[in-house]
């Protein structure tokens, strides 16, 4: 069956016009398909620079970490050369005290010999003219009597000195581990510092249980000893007025208990904190390297075995107690 002219024709031209809608729309999705080809392309291009980008920074990165890695290694080295350093510094400090301590009984020592060798030649030629009035010969032997006790006396003193400081030396450099009593081994090394406090007219007393001895590394607590001496003499009195230091040694079961006192100026809580901390000084511009306490928190934790502890107030003083056990394993 035909259709009539009319409805085809306006069949025809209602096709067309879909035709024509459905050209439109081809023509818009091929454009938004170009527009979305070029948006990917930026895009791609993009993310490649970005990606490029990442892989030059994360080279980058790995060298610069290792790099820090390398620089973590020298500082490390570099500490430990600086604690060897120091410790030998500290030494270097007690031969000093030492050295000038000795140097009085063996001064007066001379100056006795040299009158004893003058007296005995006056004797000599005395005698060489004719014979010896006694009262000459009773002269020499009251001078020579009193000038060889008081030379044994000085040499004596003079020969303690270097027993003791001999002692506090090899434990400084060898570590050994022996049984010591605390509070005289605290004496030995306050002779050794005493030149250093009677420069500013400050006192060290020690105090406390004679009986106290301990079983362990008496180099280490030589060392530590010494550092919070050297510590007062350096920072508490900065008007150099003499200062009152102190230890006390006592006694706990298992544990001997070192207290260390100075009446100086003390230090502010922000201080307190850092203060084993490597490095941390407050006296840079005077030579201080800020190793001296962190030297000592690591002779008591790890060598002695025990504990360090810090109090102070400012313009109180400052107060460090150790608690060390009485023996220790190698
Ligand atoms: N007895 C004290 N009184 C007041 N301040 C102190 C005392 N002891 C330590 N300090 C403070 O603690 C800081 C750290 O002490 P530490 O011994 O570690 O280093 P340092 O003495 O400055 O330098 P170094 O001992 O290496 O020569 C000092 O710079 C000082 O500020
Ligand atoms: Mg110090």
């Amino acid at each position: 069956m035909s259709c009539p002219p009319d409805d085809y024709e306006r069949e025809l031209k209602q096709l067309a016009k879909e035709i024509r809608v459905l050209t439109k729309k081809l023509d818009r999705s091929e454009k938004d398909r170009i527009r979305l080809e070029a948006t990917n392309r930026t895009k791609e291009s993009l993310l490649k620079r970005v990606i490029f980008e990442l892989q030059e920074s994360q080279g980058i990165l790995e060298t610069k970490s290792a790099d820090l890695e390398q620089a973590v290694m020298n500082l490390t080295t570099m500490q430990t050369e600086l604690v060897k350093a120091e410790k030998m510094a500290a030494l270097g400090g007690l031969v000093a005290g030492v050295a000038h301590e000795i140097n009085t009984p063996v001064g007066v020592s001379i100056t006795l010999a040299s009158t004893l060798m003058d007296e005995t030649q006056r004797l000599l030629s005395a005698l060489a003219s004719g014979p010896l009035r006694r009262s000459l010969l009773e002269h020499y032997l009251q001078i020579a009597e009193e000038s060889s006790r008081l030379i044994l006396s000085n040499l004596n003193r003079a020969g303690e000195l270097v027993q003791s400081f001999k002692q506090v030396a090899v434990d400084q450099t060898i570590s050994e581990k022996r049984r010591f009593a605390v509070k005289s081994y605290l004496e030995e090394i306050a002779i050794s510092l005493s030149p250093h406090l009677k420069h500013a007219a400050h006192t060290l007393t020690i105090t406390g249980d004679d009986s106290a001895s301990l079983d362990n590394y008496p180099g280490a607590l030589a060392q530590v000893a010494t550092n919070l001496v050297t510590n007062s003499l350096t920072h508490a009195y900065p008007t150099q007025t003499g200062g009152h230091l102190q230890f006390d040694v006592s006694q706990r079961p298992g544990q001997v208990v070192v207290q260390y006192w100075d009446d100086g100026c003390g230090m502010p809580e922000s201080i307190l904190d850092k203060i084993f901390d490597p490095f941390f000084t407050t006296a840079r511009d005077q030579g201080g390297s800020g190793l001296g306490l962190h030297i000592a928190y690591n002779l008591v934790t790890q060598k002695l075995q025990g504990q360090i502890d810090v109090r102070s107030e400012v313009g109180q003083g400052t107060q460090f107690t150790l608690v060390i056990p009485c023996s220790v394993d190698p």
